[in-house]
């Protein structure tokens, strides 16, 4: 049995694995108009109901003897002794040498995870009390800028896990957002975007956190200096750094050498992963805009789903059946992408939001031991909320030559009562669910009178897998349980493929490269160009028309 840091059996190799795959060419072609037909309750049975979620996963290609067959791998894999190695504090994430320990950021007080020997728990609470009291302080007003005026602008400059959560959770949670307060996200390091979101903004009254773990990301540092170059064309004092800057990171070193006081800067750890962030001081824009409250709702949801999923028996456990669910599409159907698909607009960064957190987790080549797999690792996350996206790219979900598993994601209550937009929204998310699954015959066209030149463009084959999850409403909490069930959902995928999910070096690769060319783009013409012929003639031509 796999425990953290020893070699395990390959994947390939397991009992269950190959169980699977003798299993998947029985039932490959099985259709779930028939796996329906044959059980009336199928989509009672295949249902199960968690932390206020339910999921109902009887619209996939599976049979009683899938579910247990990957159960079993489950078990082979180790998940259990794994989940109990992250929530313990141990160092999985192998090639850094270092805990995952984002559960920690929403644990109660009392509880104590160790880190080396160190309680890690009650540096979470300060951090969150800091967060707190500053959020207060710019809420109520009491928070001044350097000219004396109240706060009214917060601009968070970060990327990736630093901009992606706060921003996706600010736009999901904008019902509980202080509406008189204008907040925005900066990351991309083109300058459009600083420009585009600072305009009409009165530097007097803007705020500035600059969100960087390491505080080195060059489009974070280099947005966070032309923001203070913003800012103090207007302001015209070095000291008003102090009032129109924060920073978030774990670097403080590097804070102080930016010029932000570090009595203003918020801190957290190395054993919490950039896109496993937003939970923690990552999330002050966002604690600012919905409140202290809102925010330990939120960190409550999440708590609520961590322990879900560390107690639950597999078999009802909703982050290890929505794993192992995409596992057999991954690696039996050969399954190349995951579509995700919130019927709810707030929810319209969410699939942005998750391909960081599943693409840099799980896009692996070796396995945690540095071998290369032989097998597939993890898939390509795309979406966007219902219906828009039916009237874009469902087409092909329906009728084309990609199996697309998809996971439905609706509420039963919205937060915009305007009748009848929220019955029209879910109806279509649940016949889009009944459509790809159960799809349109020819004999039933032909008894609606298609006629025959139409019939076979019109034949829907059906047999489109996808997961429906239903929640109440999107409160904070059932955006912290959403969040949640993905980060562990990811997790169990990791296992299974005995991947580090908590690196990203592939990622470093381009950034080396980049910084290599930055002075060949502002020289004129020397230095001499070392690169490839497509290379060098990429940057000739760019230094040749920039200044024209
Ligand atoms: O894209 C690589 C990455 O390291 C992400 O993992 C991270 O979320 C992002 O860059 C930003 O890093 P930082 O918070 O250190 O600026």
């Amino acid at each position: 049995m796999a425990t953290t840091g020893t070699s395990r059996t390959p994947l390939t190799q397991l009992s269950s694995w190959k169980a699977l795959e003798e299993h998947y060419q029985k039932i490959k072609d099985l259709h779930l108009r028939d796996l329906f037909a044959k059980d009336p309750k199928r989509g009672e049975r295949l249902s199960t109901e968690a932390a206020g979620i339910y999921l109902d996963y009887s619209k996939n290609r599976i049979t009683s003897e899938t579910l247990d067959l990957l159960l079993k791998l489950a078990d082979e894999v180790g998940l259990r002794e794994r989940i109990n190695a992250m929530f313990s504090g141990e160092k999985i994430n192998v090639t850094e040498q270092r805990a995952v320990l984002h559960v920690a950021l929403r644990a109660p007080k009392d509880q104590v995870i160790n880190v080396d020997g160190h309680n890690v728990i009650p540096e979470v609470h300060e951090v969150l009390d800091k967060m707190t009291d500053f959020s207060n302080k710019v809420r109520s007003g009491e928070w001044k800028g350097y000219t004396g005026k109240r706060i009214r602008n917060i601009v968070n400059i970060g990327i990736g896990g630093s901009d992606l959560g706060p921003d996706m959770a600010y736009q999901a949670l904008r019902h509980y957002s202080d509406r008189d307060l204008t907040v925005r996200f900066v990351s991309n390091v083109d300058g459009t975007h600083f420009a585009e979101a600072t305009r009409a903004l009165d530097p007097e009254e803007t705020l500035f956190i600059v969100s960087s773990k390491t505080f080195t990301t060059i489009e974070t540092m280099t947005n966070a200096r032309t923001a203070r170059d913003w800012a103090l064309r207007t302001l015209k004092d070095d000291a008003a750094v102090a009032k129109h800057f924060v920073a978030v990171s774990t670097n403080a070193d590097e804070v102080k050498k930016f010029g932000i006081d570090t009595a203003n800067m918020f801190g957290f750890w190395d054993w919490v992963g950039g896109r496993y962030s937003y939970d923690s001081a990552i999330g002050l824009s966002l604690m600012i805009a919905i409140g202290p409250e809102n925010f330990r709702k939120m960190l409550a949801g999440f708590h609520e789903m961590d322990e879900h999923f560390r107690t639950a028996p597999f078999e009802q456990n909703l982050p290890a059946l929505l794993g192992l669910i995409g596992i057999w599409y991954n690696n039996f159907f050969g399954a190349q992408t995951v579509a995700v698909l919130p019927y709810d607009q707030y929810l319209e960064k969410l699939s942005a939001y998750l391909q960081q957190l599943d693409m840099e987790s799980n896009g692996k080549h070796v396995t945690q031991e540095g071998q290369p797999v032989n097998y597939q690792t993890g898939p390509i996350i795309w979406g966007q909320p219902g219906t828009n996206g039916q009237h874009a790219f469902y087409q092909l979900i329906h009728q084309g030559t990609k199996l697309i598993p998809c996971d439905f994601l609706g509420f039963y209550q919205t937060l915009n009562p305007l009748p009848p937009h929220h019955d029209l929204l879910i109806a279509n998310m649940i016949a889009q669910a009944e459509a790809l699954a159960f799809g349109k015959t020819a004999e039933e066209l032909k008894a609606e009178g298609s006629p025959d030149y139409q019939t076979p463009h019109r034949v829907c084959e059906g047999n489109r897998p996808s997961n429906t999850l239903f929640l109440e409403r999107l409160t904070p909490e059932a955006l912290g349980k959403i969040i949640a069930l993905y980060e562990h959902k990811v997790f169990v995928q990791g296992t299974v493929w005995n991947i580090d999910s908590f690196d990203q070096w592939g990622v470093e690769l381009g950034k080396v490269l980049a910084k290599r060319i930055i002075p060949e783009l502002e020289a004129v013409k020397e230095p001499e160009l070392k690169h490839d012929s497509s290379t060098n003639r990429l940057i000739e031509r760019y230094r040749q028309f920039k200044r024209k």
